[in-house]
């Protein structure tokens, strides 16, 4: 006698019954890019179908990406001007500022989640206010703090900090709750790794750090134990849900941050995993929306709840052509 695992492989129907692993619109968030003025859609040249926006033309998008089943978007912003400590990114009148209480008023059931971080603020481009020449950690907090603060009073639903430096979960909460913000949830980028894949939104959010990079605060792609840490440390310090960056590079970690902790775990899809695809799909090398709907089953079955994917519309597309 054989066993014939095949039988289970027959048609699309036998096929469909005992799938493992299901994307659901739900999965995804789509990182969307604001940047000042009005009517604004210009082409992010590294990232084929995306674009930087401005706050009118976002809404339309966030509706857009509702109307298709997208239900959660991450605001990037690219402000008017970036200075030393980055303190546009507080600002009541900040593009993002703006952004979230425009998308929240069209779209209030939206989970829009914004991106806290000094980068895109800041004229050096580092994630933190530098001085001697170092990323100060403890400096950096209360500004993080502040930009948290000013995105919950936007309408924001969750922060979400990318920054990377020590004890800022703890920092924002304690700024959300002193503020009446007790319901602002916080999406912690809690394994974030010094990553060549970021290039592409480097770009498009013209955010490259001047001099140096960013090994100093992110970290190290070869380490695991480190990645389990860093969840413990923002769980203890009230994440709400913990994030790995990249995704695809990192799967084994996802696995073990899916079994180290008890919250919903997040991953970032990152900008050079798109790049990618769409390059190779504009060769003719790939089949772009085959390879992209396998990268987002490979993530979903590593255990990620949430995927935050420039693919989100295009792979929600897939699902209603019920791609499988
Ligand atoms: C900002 C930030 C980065 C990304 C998300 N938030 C870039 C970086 O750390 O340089 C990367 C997202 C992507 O590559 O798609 N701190």
């Amino acid at each position: 006698m054989i066993i014939r695992p095949r039988r289970l492989r027959r048609s699309r129907t036998i096929r469909d019954m005992v799938r493992e692993t299901r994307l659901s619109k739900q999965d995804f968030i789509a990182p969307l890019f604001v940047k000042p003025g009005r009517g604004v859609k210009e082409p992010i040249s590294s990232m084929p179908g995306q674009y930087h926006f401005s706050v009118d033309t976002v809404v339309k998008e966030a509706e857009a990406l509702w109307a298709s089943g997208v239900v959660s978007v991450i605001l990037f912003g690219l402000p008017d001007r970036k200075d030393a400590s980055g303190t546009r990114s507080w600002a009541e009148d900040g593009v993002v500022q703006q952004a979230v209480s425009a998308v929240k008023g069209a779209l209030p059931d939206m989970m829009v989640i914004t991106d806290v971080c000094l980068c895109e603020y800041t004229d050096h481009g580092h994630c933190g206010v530098i001085t001697n020449g170092e990323v100060d950690n403890d400096a950096t907090l209360a500004l993080l703090a502040r930009q948290a603060v000013s995105h919950a009073r936007a309408g924001a639903d969750t922060v979400a900090p990318s920054d990377m430096m020590d004890g800022r979960v703890a920092a924002i909460r304690e700024a959300l709750d002193s503020e009446g913000y007790q319901n602002t949830l916080i999406l912690s980028y809690a394994v974030k790794y010094a990553s060549a894949f970021y290039g592409p939104f480097r770009e498009a959010a013209e955010s490259a750090p001047q001099f140096g990079d960013r090994a100093g605060y992110q970290m190290d792609p070869a380490n695991t134990r480190e990645a389990l840490k860093e969840v413990e440390l923002d769980i203890r310090e009230g994440a709400d849900m913990v994030m790995v960056k990249p995704a695809m590079p990192f799967l084994d970690i996802i696995v073990k941050v899916k079994e180290a902790s008890l919250l919903p775990v997040a991953a970032y899809n990152v900008s050079g995993e798109y790049a990618m695809i769409k390059a190779a799909e504009e060769k003719g090398w790939l089949d772009g929306d085959r390879s992209m709907m396998e990268m987002l089953t490979s993530i979903k079955r590593a255990g990620a709840d949430l995927i935050l994917t420039y693919f989100a519309k295009t792979a929600a597309r897939c699902l209603d052509a019920d791609m499988p």
